[in-house]
């Protein structure tokens, strides 16, 4: 670390939030599905990691009651959400209960849920967790993916969907 730089340097929360939100996104659903069902929550941060092999990454957060059930499976899909997916994604976003009541949804060749209407989809195993602060970072290895090409994402920016 540069000599001149405070370690203990600490950054308001709600500014970070401010400044992080004008990064625009598109917004995913990482889900499985265990013996007790399917299981996911909304995630924004997630991105291509490696080409060869091919790996992508999220993080969640500690507090996600979903994360350890999704792990414990060992696999995840990530589902892109489009433009339609908006009361779909504030569904995922909220803590606990049954997500998938009244949500189509197709098993891909992993065992994982694909949603009705996707964007895109990407099919993975867990290959690696990282402690990343607050939250976990997960590496995915994908075995399979697909975009319909028709329709067109939801997108987040400063803490709305667009
Ligand atoms: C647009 C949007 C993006 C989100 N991105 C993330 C994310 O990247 N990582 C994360 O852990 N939570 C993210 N969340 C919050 C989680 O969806 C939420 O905390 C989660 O549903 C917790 O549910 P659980 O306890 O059932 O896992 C996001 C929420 C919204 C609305």
């Amino acid at each position: 670390m540069p000599a001149n730089v405070d370690a203990r340097t600490t950054i308001d929360i709600a500014h970070y939030r401010r400044v992080l939100g004008h990064f625009p996104s598109g917004v995913t659903v990482v889900a499985s599905e265990d013996g007790e069902g399917p299981v996911g929550f909304a995630c924004q941060a997630f991105s291509a990691l490696s080409l060869d092999p091919p790996l992508v990454l999220f993080s969640v957060g500690h507090t996600s009651t979903t994360w350890p059930r999704i792990e414990a499976t060992g696999r995840f899909c990530v589902n892109f959400l489009a433009a339609d997916h908006e009361q779909l994604c504030r569904t995922f976003a909220v803590s606990g209960g049954d997500k998938f009541a009244g949500v189509a949804w197709r098993r891909s060749e992993l065992g994982s849920p694909i949603l009705a209407g996707a964007h895109g989809w990407v099919d993975c195993t867990i290959e690696a967790t990282y402690p990343g602060g607050d939250h976990t970072i997960v590496v995915g290895r994908v075995h399979g993916l697909d975009a319909d090409g028709e329709s067109t994402p939801l997108i987040f920016h400063k803490g709305a969907f667009g």
